[in-house]
């Protein structure tokens, strides 16, 4: 696991090397295997400097999340991170030199570990970084970051990596003062060799001491009460709550760490950082956080929803149909992803025009630096654009992403029919239309799916695989496969009216609307949608679909429905904007005016329309509304079998429409209720407003059996 090299020359080196995986963590057994081979190098006579580094590609990825989340026992968990903490405390102050060579990314406990060296080199790899990105996860750097990092760079220059989670590349890690040294892939170990040979001959009380243990150290960029940081800490403590609405303990935590523990010595200081730790990995927001966003999205990535028996499908090439927004980002994904993509609109202008999205974001991505003028070329040359649909033969599928309208779509999908090999797939990017129902113009309906891509395509991950009535396993394997090759992440759901996210996400924004048809200010309202943890209030996110768009579903939803089909208040708060032409944001006027000069503001017209109420209620009871609806909707979608996992659930509604990560989702926030607590809370809800939150039986029979859907 850590291999021990002690040389000629009186340097052990400690490489690591994790059998069976691919990337080095530091778990149970890594952590007591460290700490024993730090005890016994420092008591070893014959070994007169530490070289670590890592046999692996990268040296270590972090902390086992398996490992972490394993325990909920406080003292525990406070004991482990106390014995990492005297280890690495016993590395730095052992009298020897220190050096890590970092072969590729020092994350997480990898960084962390790695600031106990007096040096650091890097190799020049361009896909190594080197951050603290447990914030992302709900988490705080436990293995004395938030203590290391500050002292070692300064509190201004630390708090944007402890807050943000940043990765940095090699060149910035250097720059910021993390590494002292970036060489040539490959040359890592040398320059550290070299470093320690020079250290090794010096005396030892003057070289091998970290700075925060030199008598009279001063804190880079002025002390925890300095007014320069006293400032910075504010401004930081109002941005994180002004981001997060307190919703977040970890990077509260994290500025009580670096405040705390940056006005005491650090050996203090690295035990308050073990009891924020301790806290923020119980917390119940870094539980939903770690199961969703590593878990559950690890799961889904690896394609748990697969089919087995099916043969994994190799992708050269796939057809889109439609250049339009949506097409011509699917384009670029495939071709980023190495496919040949032949890409098809009416006009030979309206292809060219598909094509020409991924040259702007090729361009785009050259003036930040990143990526090659030959990668942008090869990935530009494997897109065709093309009217003809001969040039759809030899690929293994086709994605259509045409207008939304089902005879458009059937007459295209006959076109390309008529062309494709007898085993392609055939899928349709439709937002709304139900796929058994498009499959039936197919010739070949158990070869047909939806894959309901998210726009902008190139920035959102998730792709929602719709299984139709027809749709056969191998095609919904052949199609995961996809997927995976396109670097996305899937859910796989059954075909329904909105399939799960347009159906759960909907009801966000029409709850909002219906607060603004009982006379809610509306600015209480986006308040509210951003005080739950969503990325934008309901309002302004009703503007960024339009109107329009929520009042055309409603209309040929009742249409396909008839009687059976009641909507929703909102809808009708929906159908008055389209009347009085306020649209949305495409049209400059909706619930917002957008000036062409300056920011959006709300329209003060909408008084008189949607006139307030006198007695205005509690946010809070606005926040439980908004975030109640999607959860009551989301069990829905379980048991009419929409759904087949609360893994799906979950991941889909973080990334698919940015329900709030501290939740863990909508499923997960029905877990942290408990299924009793949540059915109390729908039918209090229902009784003051509305059927819509009338509790589903499956959410009874859980309440009466106990069980969850985590199944804990
Ligand atoms: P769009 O209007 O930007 O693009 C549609 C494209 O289809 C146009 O370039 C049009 O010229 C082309 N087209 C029309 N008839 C054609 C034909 N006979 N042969 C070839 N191309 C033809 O529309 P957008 O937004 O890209 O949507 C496409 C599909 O994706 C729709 O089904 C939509 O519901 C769905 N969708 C849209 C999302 C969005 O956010 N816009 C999100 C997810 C799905």
């Amino acid at each position: 696991m850590i291999s021990v090299t002690v040389e000629a020359s009186g340097i052990a080196v400690l490489s690591w090397d994790m059998a069976g995986r691919s990337q080095n963590v530091l778990n149970a057994e890594s952590c007591q295997m460290l700490c024993d081979l730090i005890d016994e190098a420092a008591a070893d006579g014959a070994v007169k400097g530490i070289l670590m580094t890592s046999a692996k590609r990268d040296f270590i990825a972090g902390g086992d999340l398996e490992w972490l989340s394993a325990t909920d026992d406080a003292a525990v968990l406070f004991e482990r991170v106390m014995r990492l903490h005297r280890a690495l405390r016993k590395l730095e102050n052992c009298g020897k030199p220190v050096a890590m060579a970092l072969p590729g990314s020092a994350l997480g406990g990898g960084l962390e570990l790695a600031l106990a060296g007096h040096y650091r080199v890097a190799a020049d790899n361009p896909k190594a970084r080197f951050g603290l990105p447990e914030v992302t996860l709900g988490l705080l750097p436990g293995g004395g970051g938030t203590q290391r990092l500050p002292r070692l760079i300064g509190i201004q220059k630390a708090l944007p990596l402890l807050l943000e989670g940043k990765r940095l590349k090699a060149a910035d890690a250097l720059k910021a003062g993390i590494l002292h040294a970036v060489v040539a892939p490959g040359g890592e170990q040398e320059a550290a060799r070299a470093w320690l040979h020079d250290a090794m001959l010096a005396a030892p009380s003057e070289r091998v001491q970290q700075p925060w243990d030199v008598k009279g150290y001063k804190v880079p960029g002025g002390a925890v009460a300095s007014p320069a940081v006293q400032q910075a800490i504010m401004a930081a403590n109002a941005l994180v709550h002004a981001r997060t609405w307190g919703n977040y303990p970890a990077p509260h935590n994290i500025l009580s760490c670096v405040y705390e523990g940056l006005i005491t010595d650090i050996d203090t200081g690295l035990m308050t950082e073990a009891r924020y730790f301790v806290q923020t990995v119980l917390s119940p927001e870094a539980k939903a956080m770690i199961r969703t966003l590593f878990f559950s999205m690890g799961e889904a990535n690896k394609l748990a929803a697969r089919p087995a028996g099916v043969p994994q499908q190799k992708y050269t090439k796939v057809g889109v149909l439609g250049a339009g927004m949506m097409g011509a980002g699917i384009a670029y994904k495939a071709a980023q992803a190495g496919l040949q993509v032949v890409l098809i609109d009416r006009a030979q202008a309206d292809a060219d025009k598909g094509k020409a999205y991924s040259q702007a974001l090729l361009e785009k991505q050259a003036a930040h630096g990143q990526g090659t003028p030959e990668q942008a070329a090869a990935l530009l040359a494997r897109i065709t654009p093309t009217t003809d649909y001969a040039q759809l033969a030899g690929c293994d599928i086709v994605i259509e992403a045409v207008f939304e309208d089902r005879a458009l779509k059937a007459a295209v999908n006959a076109r390309a029919e008529a062309v494709l090999g007898a085993d392609a797939i055939y899928a349709s990017n439709t937002s709304t239309l139900p796929i058994s129902g498009l499959a039936e113009a197919s010739a070949r309906p158990a070869q047909f799916i939806g894959l309901h891509f998210f726009s902008p395509v190139d920035k959102m991950p998730l792709v929602e695989v719709i299984v139709g009535k027809q749709t056969s396993a191998a095609t919904l394997a052949r199609s995961l496969d996809l997927v995976q090759a396109l670097g996305m992440t899937p859910i796989v759901v059954n075909d329904a009216r909105g399939f799960y996210t347009s159906r759960v996400f909907s009801t966000y924004v029409l709850e909002g609307l219906a607060m603004l048809a009982e006379g809610v200010a509306p600015a209480l309202i986006d308040n509210a949608g951003l005080q739950a943890g969503m990325p934008v209030g309901p309002l302004a996110l009703t503007d960024e679909v339009s109107s329009e768009l929520i009042h055309k579903i409603d209309r040929q939803t009742r249409l396909d429905l008839g009687a059976a089909y009641q909507g929703r208040p909102g809808h009708a708060v929906a159908a008055r904007m389209v009347e009085l032409g306020r649209i949305g944001k495409k049209a400059g006027q909706g619930y917002y005016d957008y000036p062409e000069a300056g920011k959006k503001r709300l329209w003060p017209g909408l008084a008189e329309h949607f006139p307030r109420a006198a007695a205005q209620p509690d946010p809070a009871q606005l926040v439980e509304r908004l975030i109640a609806v999607q959860a009551v909707e989301a069990v829905r979608c379980m048991e009419e079998g929409v759904l087949t996992t609360a893994r799906d659930a979950d991941v889909g509604a973080i990334l698919g429409w940015g329900f709030p990560a501290f939740r863990g989702g909508p499923l997960s926030e029905v877990d942290r209720d408990g299924a009793a607590a949540f059915l109390a809370r729908c039918e209090r809800l229902a009784a003051s407003h509305g059927e819509r939150f009338a509790p589903p039986a499956l959410l009874r029979a859980m309440a009466q059996s106990g069980k969850t859907f985590y199944g804990a």
